[in-house]
């Protein structure tokens, strides 16, 4: 097999974000949007992966995964002048494929990349096309009357015959390095954006280009914040079908939230709302109800979440539990059949088996200055409105008296009364007459 290097794209600015922040960093379901491209040109496992950097770079490196290589092209002179800087950083000796992906093009899938690598096979380069709807800021592809390749002109070049061709340049290629040695660096900036264009090369190569047709879906760059939208919602629908395809309920697709490193198992129940994000796990038979939102958690099986419950990072619940609604958790763990139903706040708490925490219960975790943690042995039954200042631990099986203020460990099976003794002023409200 020959060997790959992938170079991407992220070195542009993104102006028509119209951010102060460059477009790679920009977030796009969870990850970063130049992490897409990466990501998945990573999985196909190249001799090397290498990132073109530029408009603020320091930022952008942040993002990089570790195995890619970074190249600096200190001024953004267009693709083709950033292709040539990856192009001179590849050892001398490297010889087979490089495979071109910019870094606003978040919804290509690997299976495409593999399929474009294939098609190379006995030609200059490949490169994905699509017919698009709406071809408005892409590269048009130009074809002659035998439908043969013959280059691709820029939007800001197009006459006005050739702006209404649907066919275009999606900006994913793959060229044989021999082909690269010989037309990258006579690239020429003789056009409107004074850019070397990367696209002009289709030209050098035209008569030995193949094509790979992809659905407009797959193609699409992002350059503002109406397609960045677009973009997180063609990923959210993929993540939700690949789940519903496991065995996950979702009432209403397209209102659930799932983050790409969630993992759900079948027979889950995920009512309308719900936002589930970060390495988030979720065990067979859990409910989610509508509008909770959870964030790096863990769900046992069978337990229930919501409606309108908050978990957020670091909580983990056992099996059959129940946190009900307007419930906030962060970093508490529930063993197996606690309950925490309605109006609370538990933070920094290990609760036990067989719990039950009373409606609005509050849990005192910060004095200020820091977090403290709280101790919650199995069988233990906390009344309402309660207020629990930590650090403090709750002994097996003991009860807490609602509206208590707990400052102190309560001993194992004790009782616990922490609140003012109700006095009744027998008569005092008799009106004198
Ligand atoms: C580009 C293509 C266009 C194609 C479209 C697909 C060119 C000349 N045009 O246009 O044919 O239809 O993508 O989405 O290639 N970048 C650098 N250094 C630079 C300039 C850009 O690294 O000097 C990076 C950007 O960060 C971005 C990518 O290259 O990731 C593409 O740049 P962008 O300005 O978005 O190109 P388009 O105008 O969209
Ligand atoms: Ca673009």
């Amino acid at each position: 097999m020959t060997k790959l290097a992938c170079v991407v794209l992220c070195a542009g600015q993104g102006t028509r974000m119209k951010s102060s922040r460059s477009k790679m960093v920009q977030t796009c379901l969870e990850k970063p949007l130049c992490r897409w491209s990466l990501d998945v040109a990573s999985s196909l496992d190249p001799e090397h992966l290498l990132a073109v950097v530029g408009f603020q770079q320091e930022q952008v490196r942040l993002v990089l995964p570790d195995s890619a290589q970074t190249v600096v092209q200190s001024q953004q002179l267009g693709t083709g002048h950033a292709l040539q800087q990856a192009f001179r950083a590849l050892e001398k000796s490297f010889s087979g494929a490089v495979m071109v992906l910019y870094g606003d093009t978040p919804l290509i899938r690997a299976e495409t990349l593999r399929q474009l690598l294939d098609s190379l096979q006995g030609n200059e380069m490949a490169m994905l096309t699509s017919f698009v709807q709406n071809p408005r800021g892409y590269g048009r592809i130009i074809r002659d009357n035998s439908g043969l390749l013959c280059g691709v002109v820029e939007e800001k070049e197009a006459t006005l015959e050739q702006r209404a061709i649907a066919e275009i340049n999606s900006g994913i290629y793959v060229f044989r390095t021999d082909f690269l040695l010989k037309h990258l660096f006579k690239l020429t900036n003789n056009n409107y954006q004074q850019e070397y264009y990367l696209t002009d090369l289709v030209a050098c190569a035209a008569g030995s280009v193949a094509t790979v047709l992809v659905d407009e879906a797959e193609t699409l760059g992002v350059n503002d914040y109406t397609q960045l939208a677009y973009a997180e919602s063609v990923l959210r629908q993929r993540i939700n079908t690949h789940w519903m395809r496991q065995g996950v309920q979702m009432v209403d697709p397209v209102s659930t939230y799932i983050g790409p490193d969630v993992t759900i198992e079948p027979d889950t129940f995920i009512e309308p709302g719900v936002q589930i994000s970060g390495k988030t796990r979720i065990e067979t038979g859990a409910r989610i109800k509508a509008y909770s939102v959870i964030e790096e958690s863990e769900i046992g099986a069978g337990t229930q979440v919501g409606p309108f419950a908050h978990l957020r990072s670091g909580s983990r619940l056992g099996e059959k539990c129940k946190i009900g609604n307007f419930v906030e958790t962060k970093k508490a763990s529930f063993k197996k059949g606690s309950k925490v139903n309605h109006l609370a706040y538990i933070g920094d708490a290990e609760v036990g088996e067989f719990c039950n925490i009373g409606a609005g219960t509050i849990t005192c975790n910060y004095d200020g200055t820091r977090k403290h943690s709280i101790q919650v042995e199995d069988g233990v039954f906390v009344g309402s409105n309660s207020t629990l200042i930590a650090p403090v631990k709750l002994g097996k099986g003991s009860y807490v008296g609602a509206g208590s203020v707990v400052t102190q460990d309560v001993p194992a099976q004790a009782l616990a009364l922490g609140r003012a003794r109700q006095v009744n002023k027998e008569g005092r409200m008799k009106k004198n007459n």
